[in-house]
């Protein structure tokens, strides 16, 4: 069986804690090691990835590239408008291609179903790096600097402040496999879709109060109001207006509550300058842990 990753939510609970195991593993074995140098197992080796964009990125265009070069092997980047997909050809046929050509392939794609339709002819393992549904790759990262900083996830309370987006979706699908906690705060025209929060099952509690939401919680976690192929930019800022996470909404969270962001950030909307920028926010350190956690990730799906 190749072994994909679409969504948390399609992973067994124990791939997934040996998968974030071994992204604080491999960070503690290279502290203080040139980016470039590959790890000591380089699982990679004489293995390549392709990394296909339809949308913009900086974290995970660069984390990706880093990985697979930590983890021995090499990689391609391309932006699908600069290739046939742009003019039309079906992504199966580009997906039984690159099978030939590639050891793995990461995608990021404007719709979801896209990466499901390449990754049920890919012969070779596929990566989502964010559909309009979902970034698993990202809230792996997240759990990783969670846990950096308060110990295991199992157990604590995260607060989603918020659109219920793709971002969300996948925090709803971690929180049953990791046993979390989840209290999700969004207007109720911008809720998390259904089917997702159905997987989070019991662990996800929805609110449309951002004050009921970080009541008790460990972790406070925003994301941008407009996502990429949002075009209702106007109705979500006034929409979104009450959920600020500001200091005084910080306040209300546990004490040692920390502040998490998966960037780009728009200071003075989804969050304001003083919580980013304050003591509370491993915002940086989750935009580092992307290589750590993709790099597990990437080894899992070449171990299978
Ligand atoms: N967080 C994240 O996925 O960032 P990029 O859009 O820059 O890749
Ligand atoms: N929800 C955001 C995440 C960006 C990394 C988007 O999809 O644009």
């Amino acid at each position: 069986m190749v072994r994909h990753f679409l969504d948390i939510s399609r992973l067994e609970a124990a791939d997934l804690r040996a998968i974030l195991d071994d992204a604080h593993a491999r960070k503690q074995a290279r502290k203080g090691w040139p980016q470039g140098r590959a790890d000591a197992d380089a699982p990679a080796k004489d293995r390549v990835l392709a990394m296909i964009f339809e949308k913009n990125s900086t974290r995970t265009r660069f984390s990706f590239d880093a990985a697979i070069r930590q983890l021995g092997g090499q990689g391609i980047i391309a932006n699908a408008a600069d290739m046939q997909l742009g003019r039309g050809e079906p992504i199966e046929d580009t997906a039984r291609v690159l099978s030939r050509m590639v050891d793995a392939v990461m995608i990021r794609a404007n719709d979801h179903e896209d990466v499901e339709r390449f990754a049920r002819v890919s012969s070779v393992p596929v990566v989502n790096a964010l559909t309009d549904r979902s970034h698993p790759c990202q809230i792996l990262a997240d759990l990783l600097t969670i846990e950096e900083h308060l110990g295991p996830i199992a157990g604590k309370t995260v607060a989603w402040i918020g659109d219920g987006n793709n971002v969300c979706h996948s925090f709803m699908h971690a929180a049953a496999k990791f046993g979390f906690k989840l209290r999700v705060a969004c207007p109720a025209e911008y809720h998390p879709d259904l089917r997702d929060l159905e997987k989070g099952g019991t662990w996800v509690y929805l609110t449309s109060d951002p004050q009921d939401a970080v009541t008790g919680a460990d972790v406070v976690v925003t994301d941008t109001w407009v996502s990429m192929g949002d075009q209702d930019y106007e109705a979500r800022l006034a929409a979104f207006e009450p959920y600020t996470v500001d200091q005084a909404l910080m306040d209300q969270a546990n004490d040692g509550a920390v502040f998490l962001h998966c960037l780009p950030a728009h200071r003075g909307e989804e969050v304001t300058d003083d919580v980013i920028d304050g003591p509370q926010s491993l915002v940086i350190d989750e935009a580092e842990n992307r290589i750590h956690a993709q790099k597990a990730v990437l080894a899992w799906c070449f171990a299978g």
